[in-house]
């Protein structure tokens, strides 16, 4: 297991094994690939991050993750690889993340994407996140750096 602190210095725990901190997380966040690219979603309020959102009541966390894609950026998952979970511990709460990886086979025009903005493409991940206003705060701690890492030892072609 890592721990580190997030970006509002909040604790996070961060492991790649089964489900070891909640069978049934409430929160899923979804980092995908898209013909070559990293397909992101722009939150109104919080910038660039990989979708991902709220399990809702009678969902499955891996039909959120597909929910959360379609209507954060227009897309369809291809195949979805579970591969860590984390749990950051708030002021006020804490909360227990599914990670997955996505390969995205169709990106579809929508009228509206919740509360973002729509799909953003990006050739690569800038390296220099956390000082970029760009982005969401989301992608500001090692978990990203993690699980990137994790992705492409394991699973990019
Ligand atoms: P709603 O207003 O009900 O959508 O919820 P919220 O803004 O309280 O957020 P949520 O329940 O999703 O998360 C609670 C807190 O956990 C947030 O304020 C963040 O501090 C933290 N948090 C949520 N998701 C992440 C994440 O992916 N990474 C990090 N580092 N912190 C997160």
């Amino acid at each position: 297991m890592k721990t580190f602190n997030d970006y509002y210095n909040n604790k996070v725990n961060l492991s790649f094994e089964d489900h070891p901190f909640d069978s049934s997380p409430k929160h899923v966040w979804v980092i995908c690939r898209y013909k070559g690219k990293w397909l992101l979603t722009k939150h109104l309020s919080r910038g660039l991050e990989f979708p991902g959102g709220k399990v809702e009541k009678n969902e499955t966390a891996d039909d959120a993750a597909l929910r959360e894609v379609n209507e954060e950026t227009g897309a369809k998952v291809d195949q979805l690889y579970y591969i860590g979970q984390y749990c950051v511990e708030s002021r006020y709460q804490s909360i227990v993340k599914n990670i997955y990886f996505a390969t995205i086979k169709e990106l579809t025009e929508q009228t509206s994407y919740f509360e973002t903005a729509g799909p953003v493409l990006l050739e690569e991940i800038p390296t220099n996140i956390k000082h970029n206003e760009t982005f969401s705060f989301i992608m500001k701690d090692d978990v990203l750096t993690y699980s990137l890492a994790y992705i492409k030892e394991r699973l990019s072609s």
